[in-house]
């Protein structure tokens, strides 16, 4: 098992009441949310968390790989809700928001902040994704996993990220993994908790103050159909709030948003 994780995250140093008291710590794994989500078929318990050094499978949204080097931080936590299933969607922009006030706080600037629907950036590069995934059977249980760049590569970023993504030492955060859990988990249980009583409603601030998209234009993908519009605010149901160029104002609840003209 990795030493500097497991000599820094035993559970008297967590600050935490529920999220990562039961936690289990590898090397390598093929992806932490897989591992989560066995434990959580066989009765892991709400706030279970599992945390590797490197995985071998990781996976992002929309079924891409999240490429997962030795370095960075990657972890998935369980959530056994109290609320439907289908009201926790927006929990993405409560952790993407959770994340990027701990990197604001790190950083001493405000470049952190939320990409709709679930990325965390800083300025316009990627630093951070979230993936939900959701289950109904045998119980309600959603495995939230989050992976964040903190070391950028010895030998630079790979040609197609480059210019996309940043890693927290380029803003001289210097992190270990289990450093940068010590800081996010005890926000993020917070967070959750203010959420599951409150509704993303008492977020109505955060979510105007960390939204990056507020005011650009992107280009929207959803199902092979492309639009470019300009975003107005995530709003209060989590939904992006788009208006394109005759005017009509709508609200996109799923789908893929660049920033930018629409690519070929
Ligand atoms: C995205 O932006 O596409 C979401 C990326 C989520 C990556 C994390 S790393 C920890 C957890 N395990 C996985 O296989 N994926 C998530």
């Amino acid at each position: 098992m990795d030493q500097e994780l497991s000599a820094r995250l035993g559970p008297d140093r967590l600050d935490t009441r529920w999220l990562g008291r039961a936690l289990r710590l590898y090397d390598d794994v093929p992806s932490t949310s897989s591992v989560l989500a066995e434990w959580a078929a066989s009765g892991a318990p709400h706030g279970a968390t599992v945390v590797a050094a490197r995985q071998s499978a990781g996976r992002g949204r929309q079924g891409r790989s999240w490429e997962s080097p030795v370095g960075n931080l990657y972890v998935s936590w369980l959530v056994r809700p109290r609320r439907p299933v289908a009201e926790m969607a927006p929990l993405s922009l409560v952790v993407g928001l959770a994340v990027a006030a701990v990197l604001r706080e790190a950083t001493g600037s405000d470049d952190p902040g939320l990409k709709w629907p679930n990325d965390v950036w800083i300025g316009l590069r990627k630093v951070g994704g979230v993936l939900l995934e959701s289950r109904i059977h045998p119980s309600p249980s959603i495995v939230v996993g989050l992976g964040l760049n903190l070391l950028t590569p010895p030998h630079g970023w790979e040609r197609e990220l480059r210019g996309r993504v940043i890693a927290l030492d380029e803003c001289a955060v210097a992190w270990t993994p289990a450093q940068a859990l010590l800081r996010l988990l005890p926000r993020l249980e917070a967070d959750h908790d203010r959420f599951e009583n409150e509704g993303l409603s008492a977020f109505a601030s955060s979510l105007r103050e960390y939204s990056l998209l507020d005011g650009r234009r992107v280009h929207i993908e959803r199902a092979g159909r492309h639009q470019e519009v300009e975003v107005i605010a995530i709003d209060a149901s989590g939904g992006l709030r788009v208006r394109s160029d005759d005017g009509i104002e709508r609200i996109v609840h799923a789908g893929e948003v660049h920033l930018g003209e629409i690519r070929a």
